[in-house]
């Protein structure tokens, strides 16, 4: 499945600065908690980021620090490479690596950490099991990976029609436009699958009823060539499929936003 709706890099760079607060990004607080982790690590040397993500990138370049980005599309990590300090597609500190996060051939290397960024929303809830012993593979005894994901919204929030969701906004019970967009996308987000996403949101609710909304942001061209796809469990059963693999060494919660309350950063220690 394609991750984003167009093939030129340059748009999909300039789509995603649109995407800055919003949950598709690490917020500054998750950023600096990143830059934390990897402060603490900076004498090891086997980095690895799952994704193209620009904020994590940008910390490794900063300190000059060797890593490796693992993703299936070269496209977006080349794309997501002019958001980064360098402005380049690969910096030289920077390799690629072509994969599928669920088929990852047998590798001598292994990584003393490794970071993902709602990556592993990315595959479904029933690949979850096979993410997680595939990162636990690719690490030394002992070795982190730092894994932030979006895990099921309240049941309130999910079953709320989308005009209350709109009288809220208008009445600031519902902060910000960033709040906005993942109330909207808990509307429409699936029980069974635990799937949500920005198309399935503009599909289910559709045009007419989000132009509504448009006030401050117009949520369907703001995401209208994001195709991501995210699944989004309970939290529990996050938490005890993990610790098959890995200890919970650390949750940290961003916290600029409400939707944060469902954006936990587990530190994990492969096991
Ligand atoms: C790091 S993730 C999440 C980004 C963002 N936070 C979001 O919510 O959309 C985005 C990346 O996942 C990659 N991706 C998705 N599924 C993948 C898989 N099974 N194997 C490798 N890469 C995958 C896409 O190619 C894309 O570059």
């Amino acid at each position: 499945m394609q991750y984003m709706l167009t093939n030129d890099a340059m748009q999909i760079a300039n789509e995603w600065q649109k995407y800055k607060g919003y949950t598709v990004r690490p917020l500054d607080s998750t950023t600096s908690y990143y830059q934390k982790i990897i402060r603490d690590n900076i004498q090891k040397e086997n980095f690895l980021i799952y994704g193209g993500t620009p904020e994590i990138r940008s910390i490794f370049q900063n300190y000059s620090l060797y890593v490796t980005l693992l993703d299936r599309s070269e496209e977006i990590i080349r794309a997501m490479g002019y958001l980064t300090l360098e402005r380049v597609p690969i910096a030289s500190n920077e390799s690629f690596i072509k994969e599928n996060w669920l088929c990852i051939e047998e590798t001598k290397r292994k990584y003393d950490l490794i970071l993902g960024d709602d990556a592993i929303n990315m595959v479904r809830w029933c690949d979850f099991d096979l993410f997680l012993y595939n990162a636990h593979r690719l690490l030394v005894e002992d070795g982190l990976f730092v894994c932030h994901l979006l895990v099921k919204p309240y049941d309130h929030f999910i079953d709320q029609d989308f005009f209350d969701i709109v009288n809220q906004y208008h009445r600031k019970t519902i902060l910000s436009q960033f709040d906005l967009a993942s109330r909207l996308n808990f509307i429409c987000y699936d029980k069974n699958s635990y799937a949500m996403g920005w198309q399935r949101t503009i599909t289910m609710l559709g045009k007419k009823r989000l132009a509504v909304l448009n006030t401050q942001f117009d949520f369907v061209d703001t995401f209208k060539f994001c195709n991501s796809q995210f699944y989004c469990p309970p939290q529990m059963q996050f938490e005890q499929l993990v610790q098959r693999y890995f200890k919970i060494v650390e949750i940290f919660y961003p916290h600029e936003h409400e939707y944060c309350l469902f954006e936990p950063v587990y530190c994990l220690q492969r096991k």
